[in-house]
């Protein structure tokens, strides 16, 4: 670790954002300030899609703006991505979920399609606010995802596709999704490929959109795929390739989860301020009571520190630290989704019985930041991860 800072500082790294990086940070932030934040309440409460904010957000070029250049996209960095997903975030955790799944979906097509599948399916997520999704987990599988039981069988030029697929995001309005299946059961996790479904392939049924506690605007759809027929074209990489593509895809996604979940502890510290300055108890605003400001500063201190460790992560992707930038991942989805939990906590108490009660903004918050300790990796899943590096090391 001390060799990653060294080197880092050796780079010039800078804690400084460019101008370019700074005018995309406040332009994110006033989107999410003026579309996001005033629609939050009323979208979490009916689980409203955000199909409109989704294509302000696309005009704006804030949808898929790591597609690269060359296909006609922005080509940000991670880095820059995740400045982005910390400022949507801190507006609301569901629609930043909602529009960053399109990069967890198109990912793999970036780093594993060909330069004829990046053409086919890139270019048109740019002209359109269309969706795509990542259909990994199954029912039976979650953070096990070795274990999936999709299966892809080869027949000429064409792939068939049977099962399931749970808890994936924005499946029931993608127009194509990222479907990982097996194409040869006795190989287990070296046996899975990974294939460009458009979702209204006929077999391809979403059954169901699912009720959740939080990020509740980010459309979570189980789907079920009964002989769905792709030509071997839609296959991305060689056979059993699927695996390292959807660990790679996570790894590169994994700062910008990180970074929302910096955006939801930012705005959970922001609200306990503005609220500990005003509400007044025993003659004084509560600001004043060592209780509440040492949570406060606790708040600030934590939220810092996970900001820290998601800049390092996504700094160390660009720079091309590999495997050792994937262990920075873990830290940083680890600890800023923890912080999260923690912090948003802490601004419920802060508020009190106001912070329990869905007229104020806290509650949402601590119900979303839950969310970022399951998706894209468990907390305890990093800790896997962060535990194989340290014991058991891999220079690939
Ligand atoms: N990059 C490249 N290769 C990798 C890798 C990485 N980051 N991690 C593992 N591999 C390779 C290993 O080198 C190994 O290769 P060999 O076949 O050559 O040996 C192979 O993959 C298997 O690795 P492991 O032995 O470590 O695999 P495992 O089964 O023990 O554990 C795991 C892997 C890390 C637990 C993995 O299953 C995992 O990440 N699980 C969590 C899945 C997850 O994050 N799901 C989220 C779904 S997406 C979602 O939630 C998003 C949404 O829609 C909001």
């Amino acid at each position: 670790m001390t060799t990653t800072m060294e080197a880092a500082i050796a780079a010039g790294v800078s804690f400084a954002l460019t101008p370019e990086q700074c005018e995309l940070r406040d332009l994110t932030r006033e989107f999410a300030e003026r579309e996001i934040r005033p629609r939050a309440a009323e979208y979490d409460e009916h689980q409203t899609h955000p199909a409109d904010v989704i294509a302000t957000a696309h005009e704006l070029g804030l949808v898929n703006a790591h597609i690269p250049e060359e296909f006609g996209g922005a080509g940000l960095t991670v880095f820059e991505g995740m400045l982005m997903c910390e400022e949507l975030a801190r507006g609301c955790s569901g629609m930043a979920t909602a529009i960053a799944a399109n990069s967890l979906g198109s990912v793999p097509v970036v780093l594993a399609g060909s330069d004829e599948q990046r053409r086919t399916w890139l270019p048109p997520l740019l002209d359109a606010p269309i969706l795509c999704s990542f259909a990994l987990t199954e029912p039976d599988a979650g953070s096990d995802a070795a274990r999936i039981k999709t299966t892809a069988e080869r027949r000429g030029d064409e792939y068939v596709l049977n099962g399931s697929k749970m808890f994936i995001t924005n499946a029931g309005h993608a127009s194509w999704s990222v479907v990982f299946a097996s194409t040869d059961r006795s190989q287990g996790h070296r046996g899975l490929s990974a294939f460009v479904v458009p979702m209204d392939s006929e077999g391809v049924s979403v059954e169901k959109h699912l009720d959740k506690m939080g990020q509740r605007s980010t459309d979570t759809s189980a789907f079920a795929l009964t002989d769905v027929v792709v030509p071997v074209a839609n296959r991305l990489g060689g056979e059993g390739d699927g695996f390292k593509i959807a660990m790679q895809t996570l790894d590169m996604t994994r700062p910008g989860t990180a970074a929302s979940a910096v955006g939801v502890a930012q705005a959970a510290y922001e609200y306990s301020v503005e609220y500990a300055k005003q509400r007044v108890t025993f003659d004084v605003p509560i600001a004043m009571h060592q209780g509440v400001n040492f949570l406060i500063a606790d708040m600030a201190t934590e939220t810092e520190a996970a900001r820290l460790l998601t800049w390092q992560a996504a700094w160390m992707l660009d720079a091309g630290y590999g495997r050792k930038a994937a262990l920075y991942s873990s830290f940083a989805k680890r600890f800023s989704a923890d912080t999260a939990m923690k912090v948003t906590t802490d601004a419920v108490q802060v508020f009190g019985g106001y912070g329990y009660i869905k007229e104020y903004p806290v509650e949402k918050l601590m119900r979303d930041a839950k969310l970022f300790q399951i998706y894209e990796g468990t907390s305890q899943i990093q800790r896997l991860v962060i535990a194989k590096e340290i014991f058991l090391p891999r220079d690939d």
